[in-house]
């Protein structure tokens, strides 16, 4: 709920309009000089102010100052008399963000404080968007020796110099995102956003608005302009992730933006210009997926201008024993443990195992490890595989894990929050992914708390 403070010094105009603002939801404040209103502004989270001009200590100004001090971003709206044009034009000059000439409708006050809110909440959610994808701002670190694993770094170091749009294909856990990042962090583009979109997980009739953005008004409850994801990512790097999973509509309407390099916002008519690197990435095979139907082949050959096939971890398996090494280091310094060892029988154990979750189940494995070895010898069972292969044809809705205890239900809430982010918080892909029951993911979800 809104917080509003009123500075009026009489007291039935500032019970009017506290009775108004209340009724329309806000939780307001009222103090009666500009000594009481700086007070509130420090003690309470105030999220728009509404002041008198004249008051008994001092200015409406001295109570726009103050708050602009505190908040820079808090919309003040200064009440000021009848035909006091300059009031009201140093009011804004010194931060207000309107001001309204008394006598007024308090209608008319309601809306323009809203309107400031709307404005103000659209702008923070910008800023937020901002950071998040300015987050990880390098290549990410990463383990192998595999000559594979080393052509697919090659290829992405080669590619990230050109805007070439690139293909990354893989199985499931391969390490497609990993290496998306590589390209666009290896590029000149490194310090301009890269933005991933992950096709699968916003569902159908919200992708277009995530990635092309609306106009105010385009839908009942758009009262602000948003910008999408294209538009984020200008002269940045964009990173289609499970583009096989897009809806074939919308499929038409990328491919005219890889064409034109423009688009409009939802409900806009206005085209607007991005100067963007497009990386795709999935893990369907896309040729099957043209000769099916569900994929148009026009926008494959517009994706596949350069691909980086990454292989099954299997199929590379010299990359095991790195892998594991990395992982066991970088899970214990997180859980600040002393790294483990493993047992002489793991590296045979692990270099045989099908990794049919490829290098994510062998991250999960190692993480597991940790936590259940505590500090001591890595043993086979600490791996879970055992009852992994007796669970594998069914969905374990038990535990996610093989084992018991505190441990593993700290792993498997870990688990369960990375398969909710991957998901963008959708439950049922999330239960997909975690191969359980919508039903047990909801209860687990109660159980531990999880938001
Ligand atoms: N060579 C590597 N070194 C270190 N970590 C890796 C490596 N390859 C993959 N990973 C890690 O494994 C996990 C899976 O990788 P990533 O998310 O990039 O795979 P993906 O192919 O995009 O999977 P999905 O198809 O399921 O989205 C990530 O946590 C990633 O950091
Ligand atoms: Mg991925």
């Amino acid at each position: 709920m809104n917080k509003i403070l009123i500075v009026e010094d009489k007291k039935s105009m500032a019970d009017m309009l506290s009775m108004a603002f209340n009724s329309e939801g806000y939780e307001v404040k009222c103090a009666y000089c500009v000594k009481d209103g700086i007070v509130l502004l420090d003690t309470d989270n105030i999220d728009a102010v509404v002041t008198d001009l004249k008051l008994p200590d001092g200015v409406g100004f001295d109570v726009l100052k103050s708050a602009k001090e505190r908040v820079p971003s808090v919309p003040v709206v200064v009440m000021t008399a009848f035909g006091s044009i300059e009031t009201a034009v140093r009011a804004v000059k010194e931060g207000a963000y309107d001001f309204i000439t008394k006598p007024f409708d308090t209608d008319h006050l309601i809306l323009i404080i809203k309107r400031a809110l709307a404005e103000h909440s659209a702008k923070q959610e910008n800023i937020a968007l901002k950071k998040e994808f300015s987050n990880f701002l390098r290549i990410p670190d990463m383990a192998g020796n595999s000559k594979a694993w080393s052509e697919v770094l090659e290829k992405a170091k080669r590619v990230a110099q050109q805007k070439t749009t690139a293909l990354i294909l893989g199985e499931s856990g391969t390490g497609k995102e990993l290496v998306a990042r590589t390209v666009h962090f290896s590029s000149p583009r490194a310090n301009k956003p890269f933005v991933p979109v992950n096709c699968a997980a916003i569902p159908k009739d919200l992708i277009e608005n995530e990635l092309f953005g609306h106009e105010k008004g385009a839908f009942t409850g758009a009262t602000e302009g948003r910008a999408g994801r294209f538009e984020i990512a200008h002269n940045g790097t964009i990173f289609l992730d499970e583009i096989g999973d897009m809806d074939l509509n919308l499929q038409a309407k990328l491919l005219r933006v890889l064409q034109e390099g423009e688009f409009e916002r939802v409900g806009g008519t206005k085209s607007i210009k991005v100067d963007i690197r497009v990386i795709a990435a999935s893990n369907k095979n896309l040729e099957h997926e043209v000769a099916q139907g569900r994929f148009r082949e026009d926008l494959f050959y517009r994706l596949n201008v350069f691909q980086i096939n990454i292989p099954p971890l299997r199929e590379r398996r010299d990359d095991i024993i790195p892998l594991a090494k990395y992982f066991l280091n970088f899970f214990s310094n997180e859980m600040k443990k002393a790294c483990p060892d493993m047992s002489k029988e793991i590296p045979d154990f692990i270099i045989n195992h099908e990794w049919k979750g490829n290098v994510r189940e062998l991250k999960n494995a190692m993480e597991r490890a940790v936590i259940l070895c505590d500090g001591g010898l890595i043993l086979p069972e600490h791996l879970g595989f055992a009852e992994q292969k007796k669970n594998s044809s069914s969905t374990n809705d038990d535990s996610l894990f093989a084992a018991s205890g505190q441990a593993v239900r700290i792993a498997e809430k870990a688990r369960i929050e990375d398969a909710l982010r991957t998901t963008d918080g959708n439950k049922s892909k999330a239960a997909v992914l975690l191969k359980v029951s919508y039903k047990t993911l909801l209860s687990k979800i109660k159980v531990y708390g999880i938001q």
